[in-house]
């Protein structure tokens, strides 16, 4: 059966979506295929600019374009190929928003040259969507299976950090979000204070492992009130203050036990927001994804507290949290599901709240 023939609302009819994904500094592509109410990861590619940024300690976006630019088609082919070519395709998804515009547009660009080409059906969608419905992907090593609904999400990554209510796929409402930076800017700030290196969540997490999570007491960010805000910006301040005063820690001399007491204010403060948010929405169901949810402490929290609380925690494995074409392959599968379609004109977009 061709595409154009094929009902792609029709959830007993298996549907195979190439997504690309564009939005930051990993370009990446994957083929999910959804049947029988399993979606399968039939190839999985990133092709990470860490290397690129590392000397400017963050995401330059011009560099970002041009190395987006440089590795979509390579990214792209390689993920058609490992899932059997491209006559297995029904559709292209693809991150429309919210992101880097000019990095987006490289994605987008890709997504509309590949769907025009091969006559397939186009669906741009959400990179937050993507992050939240991550969880609903047939992966090994992924904890708690697929979620119910409703179900609360902790979306914590590099740009943004969020808590929300999903009722369903498509219906996502956000129920708060960070003032200022994201988690995962706050590893980064804190290590690149530390002279640690960008990306920094990932060293802080290795070295916290090391240290005392108590050997330096900073207040907790947005203490005594009961919203489902964040603020980041004064734990960087805090951290800052710190090694003004006493210089930055060397290895086995305090840096250890600094990135641990770092480390424990942010997923504390994740961790009760999350729990807050799953009593006052009546949640039994929780979701922890995006970059900062592959840190070993905020899993090993948000395991201890859910149980605590009897809610049900749901977390991708690490390689599905940070940046992935497989997660808006499976957003793409929910929209086109959902009878949702775009035409050759669709556009990139820096902001797109989820839910709008
Ligand atoms: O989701 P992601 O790959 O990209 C965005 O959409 O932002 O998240 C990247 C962020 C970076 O700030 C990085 O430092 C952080 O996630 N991150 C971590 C860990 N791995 C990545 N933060 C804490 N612990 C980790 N293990
Ligand atoms: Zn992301």
């Amino acid at each position: 059966m061709t595409t154009r023939e094929k009902d792609l609302r029709d959830p007993s009819l298996p549907l195979t979506v190439l997504a690309v994904e564009s939005s930051c500094d990993e370009t990446a592509a994957a083929v999910v295929r959804d049947a029988g109410g399993r979606a399968e990861v039939l190839s999985d590619v990133v092709w990470s600019q860490v290397a690129e940024h590392a000397p400017y300690g963050g995401v330059v976006p011009e560099l970002a374009s041009r190395a987006h630019l440089r590795a979509v088609t390579p990214v792209v082919r390689e993920a058609v190929a490992a899932a059997g070519g491209w006559d297995v395709l029904d559709a292209v998804a693809v991150t429309a928003g919210p992101g880097l515009v000019g990095a987006l547009l490289v994605g987008v660009q890709a997504a509309k040259g590949i769907a025009y080409a091969r006559g397939l059906p186009l669906v741009g969608v959400n990179h937050l969507a993507g992050h939240l419905l991550a969880p609903f992907l047939a992966r090994e090593q992924a904890i708690g299976g697929t979620p119910g609904f409703p179900f609360v999400a902790l979306l914590a990554s590099g740009g943004h950090t969020a808590l929300y209510r999903a009722d369903a796929p498509t219906r996502i409402a956000e129920l708060g979000a960070t003032r200022d930076d994201a988690a995962g800017e706050a590893f980064d700030k804190v290590a690149k204070l530390l002279g640690l290196g960008y990306p920094g969540g990932p060293v802080v997490d290795r070295l916290a492992a090391l240290g005392d999570p108590d050997a330096v007491k900073f207040t907790q960010p947005m203490r005594g009130r009961d919203n489902l805000d964040f603020s980041f910006s004064g734990l960087k301040t805090a951290v800052a203050v710190h090694v003004a005063k006493r210089g930055v820690p060397k290895a086995g001399e305090g840096l250890e036990d600094l990135c641990a007491s770092v480390q424990k204010t942010i997923v504390d403060n994740l961790v009760r927001k999350l729990l807050a948010a799953c009593r006052r929405e009546g949640a039994a169901h929780a979701v922890i994804s995006g970059g900062v949810a592959a840190n070993r402490g905020l899993r090993a929290a948000a395991a201890k507290a859910c149980a605590e609380a009897g809610v049900a925690l749901h977390v991708p494995p690490a390689r599905s949290c940070t940046d992935n074409a497989a997660m808006i392959g499976y957003a793409g599968v929910v929209a086109l599901r959902a009878g949702r379609r775009d035409g050759i004109d669709l556009n990139a977009r820096a902001t797109w709240p989820l839910g709008s």
